[in-house]
């Protein structure tokens, strides 16, 4: 009898797209992906490790599941992801229910792991190793999307791990060194994904400035600009987008695609952390912000509608009012569409844990309080400038009477259905909406005429 999978991730688009092959090939060993958790025989949680807060919701869940366990002695769970790359067989000690400990690179294992222990081998046989996951390269095997594809937006990863070291991050301690997919593999994945009507297409890295820059690639030459504008040209890619870049690496000739390519869409992200020169310092990234606010200035003047957004962190070891004064000078200089704003939180092996100078946790909430506050106004009058305008809109749920569909400048329009049963939108078709209202974080309109 087959039995079924419950998956749940945490953290970044990597880890949706590490949990999708995760269940891909669970399906093809056999198994049945179900969206509940109760019932299911085998949990898998895909981890997050990026800041404490993440950490916490993993073992605060995985706590639940020995209740579970107890009634329904035969399930089986994983931890995957950035938290079981960090504590690898430690998470045993702590929680004992847990089955397997899948590494970040380890997920293409993942089906015979679960035989192996089937067959009796101890979990510590099976489970990560901190010190060997990463002998094992990534990005084994092509996947075919399962036949039932369903979804018109995809993801498709690039490149994985990051080689920038910066002091409060512990993503290379969880995903490893940077190292960039082949090209035909990323372009057959694409292939793939369009042929089963896939419309938009997501290319997915921590540094993807860097693409091609790492091995194995390296010697093919193609960098990023290269592979979005390869990406672009393949029929059946209506929209194209990528995440995450790096302002030290962000070249003018990425921002020229954003001129000369029409299905890329007009939106990036590129995160700026902190708007205090000593506090980038201490964070070892490798700008200032005079060459961020230049790096956004050159963008804007390739694609005048680009819509920015970024990350920041507040309350890093040693920042004063004045750093942060500073974050706030770069929001009201830049006016983000949109942010995500974090308080530092010390990570295991990162280098700011053991700085000194830790902000006071009071600090740090009346800080990142301020940025929100300003943050949610500049959205809102950022938003209220489409109102008027008819834009480009590709449908992503469809409820009775309501329809919601995203722009591409990634911002998400909610409008009423058409009545008329001539005009049948599908998830996935794009039609013009004319703006007619405007919240901080979504918009409003009509189907224009
Ligand atoms: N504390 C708080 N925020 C962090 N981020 C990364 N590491 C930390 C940390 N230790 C934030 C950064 C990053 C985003 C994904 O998470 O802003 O860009
Ligand atoms: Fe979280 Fe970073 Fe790992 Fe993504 S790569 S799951 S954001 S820790």
């Amino acid at each position: 009898m087959s039995k079924t999978v419950f998956t749940k991730t945490f953290g970044c688009q990597m880890n949706e797209r590490d949990s999708e092959i995760m269940e891909q090939l669970l399906a093809q060993a056999g198994y049945i992906p179900v969206a509940e958790q109760s019932g299911a025989d085998l949990v898998i949680l895909n981890t997050c490790s990026i800041r404490a807060k993440a950490e916490q919701k993993v073992f605060s869940l995985l706590g639940m599941l020995r209740k579970q366990k107890k009634e329904q002695p035969g399930l089986r769970i994983v931890v995957a992801g950035c938290v079981a790359q960090q504590e690898g067989q430690q998470i045993f000690k702590r929680m004992p229910h847990v089955d397997i400990v899948v590494g970040t690179q380890q997920i293409y294992q993942l089906p015979d792991m679960l035989l192996r222990l089937e067959q009796g081998e101890t979990k510590r046989e099976i489970s990560c190793d901190m010190e060997k996951s990463f002998s094992i390269p990534p990005f084994q095997k092509l996947l075919s999307p399962s036949p039932a594809l369903t979804e018109f937006r995809k993801f498709v990863t690039i490149m994985q791990g990051c080689n920038n070291f910066c002091t409060y991050c512990v993503v290379p301690s969880t995903r490893g060194r940077e190292i960039s997919r082949p090209v035909a593999d990323i372009l057959e994945e694409v292939t793939l994904l369009t042929q089963q009507g896939v419309k938009e297409i997501t290319l997915l890295g921590q540094n993807v400035n860097s693409y091609g820059c790492t091995n194995p690639v390296a010697e093919q030459k193609t960098g990023f600009a290269d592979l979005l504008r390869l990406t672009a040209k393949m029929s059946g890619v209506d929209r194209l987008r990528f995440t995450t870049s790096n302002p030290q690496d962000l070249s003018s000739g990425l921002m020229q695609c954003f001129k000369d390519i029409p299905n890329l869409c007009p939106h990036f992200h590129l995160p700026v952390q902190a708007g205090s020169n000593s506090v980038l310092k201490k964070m070892h990234r490798k700008y200032t912000r005079e060459l961020y606010l230049e790096k956004v200035d050159q963008l804007r003047s390739f694609c005048p509608e680009i819509a920015i957004s970024t990350d920041v962190i507040v309350g890093f070891p040693g920042e004063s009012e004045e750093d942060f004064q500073q974050t706030m000078e770069i929001l009201e200089t830049v006016r983000f569409h949109g942010s995500f704003s974090f308080k530092y939180s010390d990570r295991p092996n990162t280098r700011s844990a053991d700085f000194a100078d830790k902000v006071d946790e009071k600090v740090k909430g009346e800080r990142l309080k301020r940025f929100q506050d300003r943050q949610d106004q500049i959205s809102l009058e950022r938003n209220r400038e489409y109102i008027g305008t008819s834009v480009e809109v590709m449908v992503e749920k469809c409820k009775p009477g309501s329809i919601q569909a995203r722009t591409r400048s990634n911002h998400i329009v909610h409008f009423p259905a058409p009545v008329e049963t001539s005009v049948n939108l599908q998830l996935g078709d794009t039609t013009l909406v004319t703006i007619n209202h405007a919240g901080k974080h979504s918009l409003n309109g009509v189907l224009t005429e």
